[in-house]
């Protein structure tokens, strides 16, 4: 028997022509029976998503994404606003056969696949933010971060857009999961995530910061992730955004974020080699490979 085999990645990051070259390099290399995860931060181009999507839905037994905030950027397009280029994302995976609703694999052992769309909450959002106050140095984030340059929001919206995105997942919530779930996110569903489980690393990284005014965890995700993801009762939950490779066990639920990054993440050693490629985290023969 060939197993099915669950693979993912994300923060792929397509506009580097390496970074596609080397994800279609693995997608050529026989997958027909798998399923590739792709967690957002492709490209905020429609017309590169769409090439991605034509290149690499024949190479798999299914594709899944969900888009990151890249996707929701509507610098160099005719988007009258991000809620419009999200929807417009979602009738290119539907076009293109991506798939944006829980799939359950397998004919001998089965897993569940289930994609979250979310957003962060900023500091504001007291209940549901991720925010930690950083004591060293000015907060000028609101100058540097670019979703607050290229994204615009309807005022029709009258929510928190981490409630907005989330409130897409409700439908899937109470599905009747009979087999294990691998549910996935571009955001961060947990603040402990956004420091490694190495203490001396992590206080290294504090005192070498090279941007100490950007405050990451204002815009690193939201606690509604973390409440979705127990209620559907997720074994494994996947994430990133960060552009960090790490796994991590809290609460019995197993985080893996595995990005890929920009090109010279890879060669400073922010982000590890081995993340070129997508990491297997099930095969239908031996179950869990995390
Ligand atoms: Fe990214
Ligand atoms: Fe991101």
């Amino acid at each position: 028997m060939v197993p099915s085999r669950v693979w993912v990645t994300s923060d792929i990051h397509i506009d580097y022509q390496e970074n596609f070259n080397q994800l279609m390099d693995f997608a050529r290399r026989g997958h027909q029976l798998d399923v590739l995860i792709i967690a957002g931060d492709a490209t905020d181009r429609l017309d590169k998503l769409e090439y991605l999507f034509d290149q690499l839905v024949p190479c798999f037994y299914r594709v899944m994404f969900v888009p990151g905030n890249h996707e929701m950027w509507i610098r160099r397009s005719d988007f009258a606003d991000s809620v419009e280029k999200f929807n417009a994302i979602q009738a290119l995976c539907h076009h293109h056969g991506v798939q944006t609703e829980p799939l359950r694999l397998g004919q001998y052992q089965h897993v569940w696949l289930v994609p979250l769309q979310s957003w962060y909450d900023d500091k504001q959002f007291a209940d549901h933010t991720l925010y930690m106050e950083k004591t060293s140095a000015l907060d000028r984030t609101d100058d540097m971060w670019g979703d607050f340059f290229h994204t615009r929001w309807p005022a029709s919206i009258e929510v928190p857009l981490a409630q907005w995105f989330a409130q897409h997942n409700e439908a899937f919530l109470n599905w009747n999961y009979d087999a294990p779930v691998i549910s996935f996110s571009h955001f961060l569903p947990r603040q402990e995530l956004i420091f490694g489980s190495d203490f001396s690393r992590s206080v290294l990284a504090k005192m070498f910061d090279p941007h100490p005014e950007f405050n990451f965890t204002r815009v690193a995700g939201s606690l509604r992730i973390h409440d979705q993801i127990r209620r559907l009762g997720s074994q494994v939950h996947v994430y990133g955004h960060q552009h960090r490779n790490r796994v991590r066990e809290l609460d019995g639920v197993t985080y893996v974020s595995h990005c890929m990054g920009y090109p010279r993440e890879r060669q400073m050693g922010f982000v590890k080699a081995d993340a070129r490629e997508p990491r297997c985290l099930w095969r239908e023969d031996t179950g869990f490979c995390v």
